[in-house]
């Protein structure tokens, strides 16, 4: 669908680029300044860009120490336009630096989205003697091609960097993947695969996931396809992953494929599937029947997960937005962010179901303040009404059964409702009254709503709000909904209802203050 409407969107922008036509650098304000990172509605404890518009996460790779994060970045506007690689950094995956732009579009095209490796051995050759090559491979999208009526135009690339992602080599002799004439050929995710001793590479064609080999990361060769007959197919497959994850408590292993979709997601436009299975080195393999999706919410698009990382650990960060209306949310200087970055588990239920949990990594406690504690004793249709100044940039955290209670976020007349049904065995996020919601069509018309079928007698409910979007956690990341939200001022009132029978006690509900990190 993004390319359908692609050619129209890009006159759109090289119009409204002619009309603002704004020096980029005239709109941040600098770290220095006391309104750095303070507009309306900007993130405090998420990645954002500084400025101009972002979209999905790129290149996630760790190395000596930085987890880097690359992203789709359109440094002419806020909204979609010629892409390039943005960069930032991290040591800890609380506190991020943003760094200059590390890849610009070329002759064979503009540059779509993609992942990075190190080439520890030098396997690919791009070293000096000395330096450990990182080396991005992205999706070469050439417009004059696509304008040109042709379906060849996404063709795949490579890129080196011999000082951690600071500057960056095209190779010579890019594109190392051609097109056959596939229309959406793209999003290449490249790992390292010891039992085959090669590089191992997932990419999107349409409605189903190619995968590739290569010695060097420049020879690729077809091994297999997956997913023309499985999962959803409401819409065009984007950024694939494949990764093995382990059950801690037994260590057994399945593969993981994560795959993009949209439209055709459960809330409506972009959304993330996911297939457990078995990958052979040459072939990955399913026999999941349902549809499963890593996060139920609207605003969790094309995520992907860390290569590289210290412990093996999985880490996830997915853009926090939908194409539905990525273009029309109502911030000015900068558009979009990321989800904070998750950990995914492989874990059973009570019943011995696998599932992929995601749920945000252990450190980002390290970043919480001050606390309070809110009383929760209420008969059948009674309430409780907290102030709680910092409730905007907050979690909401305790332990609760099945059962039915409604928790609402409030300013003014703007209503934010997170809530469970019992009986449907559903939880809810209703933000049709919640702010700003007309700004496009679908943003605010439907209540969202999340199956919960499996969940044990006792589980966590952690809801992180920050200035323009909520993440909810239910049992550690079992189940997850991510939404942005615009309410016209800070939410300040948080309103437990039991909208139950009986009575509902809640002992440890906590609201806790996250601290900026900007
Ligand atoms: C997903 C996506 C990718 C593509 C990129 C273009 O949001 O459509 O498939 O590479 O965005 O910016």
């Amino acid at each position: 669908m993004l390319f359908r409407t692609f050619i129209t969107i890009l006159f759109m922008v090289v119009l409204s680029c002619k009309e603002t036509a704004v020096p980029s650098e005239n709109n941040a304000t600098s770290k220095s300044d006391s309104t750095y990172f303070r507009e309306a509605y900007r993130p405090q404890f998420h990645f954002s860009p500084e400025e101009k518009w972002m979209n999905d996460p790129n290149g996630l790779v760790y190395y000596n120490g930085t987890y880097h994060l690359f992203y789709q970045y359109y440094p002419g506007d806020i909204v979609w336009g010629p892409m390039h690689w943005g960069h930032a950094v991290s040591r800890d995956m609380v506190f991020w630096e943003h760094k200059p732009i590390a890849l610009y579009p070329d002759e064979n095209g503009l540059i779509f989205s993609g992942s990075a490796v190190i080439d520890r051995d030098n396997i690919s050759g791009f070293s000096d003697g000395e330096r450990v090559p990182m080396v991005a491979v992205y999706t070469y999208h050439d417009m004059e091609k696509e304008q040109a009526g042709r379906s060849d135009f996404q063709t795949q690339g490579i890129a080196y960097s011999l000082d951690e992602g600071e500057t960056w080599n095209k190779y010579i002799n890019n594109p190392v993947i051609g097109n056959d004439s596939i229309r959406d050929f793209r999003d290449p995710k490249v790992f390292w695969h010891e039992p085959i001793n090669k590089w191992v590479m997932v990419l999107v064609a349409g409605d189903h996931v190619k995968i590739y080999a290569s010695p060097d990361l420049k020879d690729w060769t077809h091994l297999s396809d997956f997913g023309k007959e499985q999962g959803a197919h409401g819409g065009v497959w984007e950024c694939p992953d494949l990764f093995p994850l382990t059950v801690p408590e037994t260590g057994e292993e399945k593969w993981v494929m994560l795959v993009s979709i949209n439209p055709g997601a459960p809330n409506c436009g972009s959304g993330t599937q996911y297939f457990l299975g078995d990958f052979t080195g040459m072939e990955f393999k399913s026999d999941q029947q349902e549809t499963r999706w890593l996060d139920w919410g609207t605003d969790n698009y094309a995520g992907v997960t860390y290569n590289n990382t210290p412990d093996d650990s999985r880490i996830f960060i997915g853009w926090m937005s939908n194409w539905n209306y990525a273009r029309d949310t109502p911030t000015e200087v900068w558009r979009s962010a990321m989800t904070l970055p998750r950990k995914l588990e492989l874990r059973t239920t009570d019943d011995g179901l696998y599932y992929v949990s995601n749920y945000p990594l252990e450190q980002f406690n390290t970043n919480l303040g001050e606390s309070k504690e809110v009383l929760v004793n209420l008969g059948a249709g009674e309430t409780a009404t907290s102030e709680i100044p910092y409730l905007n940039q907050s979690e909401v955290r305790f332990t609760t059964s099945p059962g039915d209670f409604k928790i609402t976020y409030r300013s003014g007349e703007d209503v934010l409702h997170l809530g469970m049904d019992a009986a449907e065995t559903i939880f809810y996020l209703d933000r049709t009254d919640s702010g700003k919601t007309d700004f496009e069509e679908s943003f605010g018309a439907a209540i969202h709503t999340m199956p919960v079928p499996d969940l044990p007698e006792e589980f966590e409910v952690r809801i992180l709000t920050d200035w323009s979007s909520v993440e909810v956690f239910i049992n550690q990341g079992q189940y997850v909904m991510t939404a942005q939200v615009f309410p016209n001022s800070p939410f300040g009132e948080l309103i437990i209802e039991n909208t139950g029978d009986s009575v509902l006690e809640i002992p440890d509900l906590e609201v806790t203050k996250v601290e900026r990190i900007w």
